[in-house]
């Protein structure tokens, strides 16, 4: 449809063309319009009777250049309305692309990268991808506008033509010149975009501390540079940029000052007359606008490559998270974990789990204690396939959970991250996000398992109360609490709190507590935490220190050693009987 458009916007042009042609013979008295095929047209049509009155054909030429303008507007409004439906559609499906691959990435990839460079890629790119959707109609109506006009040029006259036809390698050379440094600027432009970006999002997340620390001034500083870089980075591929159709402007008019030199040779000689001149000449003029506009295409092109690049580079993006290919179904989950030999390492050097074997029963508590960095948020992060272990085994009922589907396998497990994240949305909508159709009875009670119910209910607007951002509104006690809530209403048969109540007062920890070991026992849970009071409920403590599994037991039995933790006992309780002396 674009083509039929674009074709029948060139032929306009030719006929716009033409009507110089007979415009300029009909002005001249004594010309014989009667060999013109417009004329002819005109006749046939009834619109000129007598070919000789030239009124009557002045008429007709000015009606006629009217109706063919008015008609290549309306052929004009429907490529613009067309091409740039088709770049509004193009940029959300490349968005929804680069969206939907990111979800399968594995978390790896995520701590890798920047997330202010990953949004300008989704905004700035895919928007210059977009802005090229004009340009397709230039695609298509400058080569059908040049392979008519070049036709109807040699018809006018061949020879000219030809000589014409000279410039095609200069064109080419100072195209290919001016172009070809530009993908590589557009490159570091919108590389540099994504630096600014992620300077901006980092600010925005770290403004409290920027704030406590008074760095504001300094953190404009680092701002402005980065600014400032993108900005010289944008006009160096802007001077390019702009190069390309002057260069093409000098080529035009050489070629217009040839052809008019060649033009008045040709006229001198008699073998072009007068009107003939005249079309040719606009035919030329418009054919030349096709070829520039072909030049600024292959500009544009340039520079959508790098945008495009950086597009796909995110669409292409392979998951490292792969479905096993020998799947084995877990009909009777029951929550049994075995670990066994895993060593694991995030740089593929430095193992940061060293040799750790155990096994969990089904509907065991089991504490992970230990000092910090030992590995204990790693360790859970292996069970639900966050990462692959680097050798040993992790099974739970028995099955290795290599062999589960990766959505099967993270069904079985609810967590509570070390760092609570709530997403913007009610407190309902955040409680009910792993199990959507939830009833509210399920959320009621799961919210007093987590001991929320009471600090929800005081709310204006209780369970619909609206979250900000990141849960931005709540206490992070309040937001830890909502995270325990939402873990439990999916229900999983194996719990996982990566100090879920840290942020919480000892009284309402223990309220928290207390509703765990309320809460019917059928599921294995595993609680990480460094304040020994949460764990003393446990069936079994494992301490991990520097990766291993340094030792296990339950709580009264390690209390009553001499290793880690006793001597963390020691000291947690030692700190706890000399504030209460004071
Ligand atoms: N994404 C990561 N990439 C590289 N190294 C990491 C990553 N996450 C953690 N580590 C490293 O792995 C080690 C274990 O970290 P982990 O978070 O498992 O400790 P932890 O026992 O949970 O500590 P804490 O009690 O402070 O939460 C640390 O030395 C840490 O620096
Ligand atoms: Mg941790």
């Amino acid at each position: 449809m674009l083509f039929v458009s674009s074709l029948f916007l060139s032929l306009a042009n030719l006929v716009s063309a033409s009507l110089v042609k007979v415009f300029l013979a009909g002005v001249n008295p004594g010309n014989d319009t009667s060999n013109i095929l417009l004329t002819n047209i005109m006749v046939k049509l009834g619109f000129v009777t007598d070919t000789t009155n030239q009124t009557s054909i002045m008429i007709c030429v000015a009606v006629s250049f009217m109706v063919v303008y008015a008609l290549r507007s309306v052929f004009m409004y429907f490529n613009n309305y067309s091409t740039g439906v088709i770049g509004a559609a193009l940029g959300t499906k490349f968005r929804e692309d680069m969206y939907s691959n990111l979800q399968t990435l594995s978390l790896s990839y995520f701590y890798k990268e920047k997330t202010g460079d990953f949004i300008s890629r989704m905004n700035s790119d895919v928007d210059k991808i977009k802005s090229t959707s004009d340009i397709i109609i230039s695609f298509v109506e400058a080569p059908v506008m040049i392979i008519l006009g070049v036709g109807r040029l040699f018809v006018l006259n061949w020879q000219l033509t030809l000589c014409a036809f000279l410039v095609i390698p200069i064109i080419g050379f100072v195209l290919e010149k001016t172009t070809s440094a530009l993908k590589k600027y557009s490159l570091n432009q919108q590389a540099s975009i994504g630096d600014v970006n992620a300077k901006v999002t980092e600010n925005i997340r770290g403004i409290r501390i920027i704030k406590s620390f008074c760095m504001e001034q300094e953190e404009l500083k680092k701002f402005i540079k980065i600014n400032n870089h993108s900005l010289y980075l944008t006009i160096k591929t802007i001077k390019r940029d702009s190069v390309v159709t002057p260069s093409m402007e000098i080529v035009g008019g050489i070629a217009m000052g040839g052809l008019i030199l060649a033009g008045s040779y040709f006229i001198l000689s008699g073998k072009l007359n007068f009107p003939m001149l005249g079309e040719y000449i606009m035919l030329a003029f418009l054919v030349t606008n096709a070829v520039k506009s072909l030049s600024k295409i292959k500009a544009t092109v340039e520079k959508v490559k790098a945008s495009a690049e950086r597009v796909f580079e995110i669409i292409d993006i392979k998951t490292d998270e792969i479905e096993p290919t020998y799947i084995i179904e877990n009909t009777n989950p029951q929550g049994k974990i075995k670990f066994t030999n895993v060593v694991f390492s995030y740089d593929k050097i430095e193992p940061v789990i060293n040799d750790i074997s155990f096994e969990i029963r089904p509907g065991e508590v089991i504490a992970l204690v230990g000092p910090s960095g030992g590995g204990k948020s790693t360790l859970s992060d292996l069970l639900p396939r966050f990462y692959d272990v680097d050798e040993g085994s992790i099974e739970i009922d028995d099955i290795n959970v290599k062999n589960y589907r990766i959505k099967e396998l993270r069904e079985l497990i609810s967590m509570v991250p070390q760092e609570t994240i709530l997403f913007s949305g009610t407190i309902k909508e955040n409680i009910a996000y792993g199990k959507p159709n939830a009833t509210d009875e399920e959320i009621i009670q799961v919210a007093k398992y987590a001991n929320a119910l009471n600090f929800i209910e005081t709310l204006p607007n209780g369970f619909d109360t609206y979250l900000g951002e990141g849960g931005v509104g709540l206490s992070g006690g309040q937001k830890q609490r909502i995270a325990i809530a939402r873990a439990l209403l999916r229900d999983s048969k194996i719990l996982i709190l990566d100090e879920a109540t840290s942020a919480l007062d000892a009284e309402s920890e223990s309220v928290v507590q207390e509703a765990l070991e309320n809460m019917p026992k059928n599921r294995t849970t595993i609680v990480i935490a460094h304040r020994l009071s949460t764990v003393k409920g446990a069936n079994r403590i494992f301490v991990i220190d520097r990766g291993k599994l340094a030792e296990e037991g339950t709580f009264t039995e390690l209390q009553n050693t001499t290793g880690i933790f006793s001597q963390l006992y020691n000291t947690q309780f030692k700190i706890k009987e000399s504030e209460h002396n004071a």
